[in-house]
């Protein structure tokens, strides 16, 4: 069993990604910008929106923070959105889910420039994914392709489960997959909810692919021996013996299915890292598509 290493080969990414802006000065250009709104306080999004702005500016992309309090409404939220539209400083920029629930996450998602919608998010780009085109892929998705290539684990053939149907992992993560593609070419049985028969679709799977936010939800009786197990869950659970007071948990019963699998990604430092590399990713190909 090979454990699949998100946080190295996030660090060989963003090694790379350094040295492809360190040229681009060198070359007498600015460096890419991306701005990262925030609306609220919740605890989680504040840590990953500083996990954010932390890696763009260790390889050298220029981050702002553009916080706002919930109060503020829909449609003034629309109006910054906008404001980033049209400023041409800024490359990309993300909105940070989830928004307060007087905010619709449809509404300002499908708001924002595509060519500036670095989460992959709006119609234009899930439609131009799931038709093939160049667009941008959500950073999940896109960190988890990644991950599977750079450990050599074929997908072309494969049976590949994804459970959980959300706009940011699930849907994308299979329309990615299902691609005629060398990276994609599988068949790919998406699973939520609703699903009947789980355990033995999961059983008849190369590769399952987690992503609901439900602790322990995959359990070693649905896993069939040398599958491969990609872990998207990051649920924060109480614990008094961590000194933060609460710890990380994965979708994978870890220490049962482990012992089954060729590969599986650890939570943390598997799929968490390969998301942010790629959001990073994904900032310079939209600076990089602008010129
Ligand atoms: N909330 C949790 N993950 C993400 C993400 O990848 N992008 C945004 N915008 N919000 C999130």
């Amino acid at each position: 069993m090979t454990i699949l290493d998100g946080k190295k080969i996030a660090a060989e990414i963003r090694a790379e990604l350094k040295a492809q802006i360190a040229d681009l000065l060198a070359n007498h250009q600015r460096a890419p910008k991306l701005g990262i709104v925030i609306v609220g306080h919740n605890p989680a999004s504040e840590t990953y929106v500083n996990n954010k702005m932390k890696a763009c500016l260790e390889v050298g992309i220029e981050a702002i923070r553009i916080a706002f309090e919930d109060s503020i409404t829909e449609k003034e939220l629309l109006a910054e959105v906008d404001k980033l539209n049209h400023d041409d400083s800024i490359d990309g920029f993300i909105v940070q889910l989830p928004l307060p629930k007087h905010i619709d996450e449809q509404t300002i998602t499908s708001a924002i420039d595509y060519r500036k919608d670095v989460d992959g998010l709006t119609p234009e780009n899930v439609g131009r994914a799931t038709k093939g085109l160049p667009c941008i892929i959500s950073a999940t998705p896109r960190g988890i392709r990644e991950l599977l290539s750079r450990y050599a684990i074929p997908t072309d053939g494969k049976h590949i489960v994804v459970i959980g149907r959300s706009n940011i992992v699930g849907k994308p993560m299979a329309s990615l997959l299902m691609q005629k593609h060398e990276r994609g070419n599988a068949t790919v049985t998406l699973c939520h909810s609703h699903t009947a028969h789980l355990k033995e679709i999961c059983l008849s799977a190369d590769i399952i692919i987690v992503a609901v936010g439900h602790p322990g939800l995959l359990t070693a009786d649905m896993v069939s021996p040398g599958a491969t197990v990609i872990d998207v869950g990051i649920t924060r659970v109480d614990d008094s013996q961590s000194e933060r007071g609460y710890r990380i948990k994965g979708d994978v019963d870890f220490d049962n299915v482990a012992p089954k699998c060729d590969f599986i990604t650890p939570v943390p430092g598997g799929v968490g890292p390969m998301t942010i590399v790629s959001l990073l990713q994904n900032a310079l190909q939209a600076y990089n598509s602008k010129r």
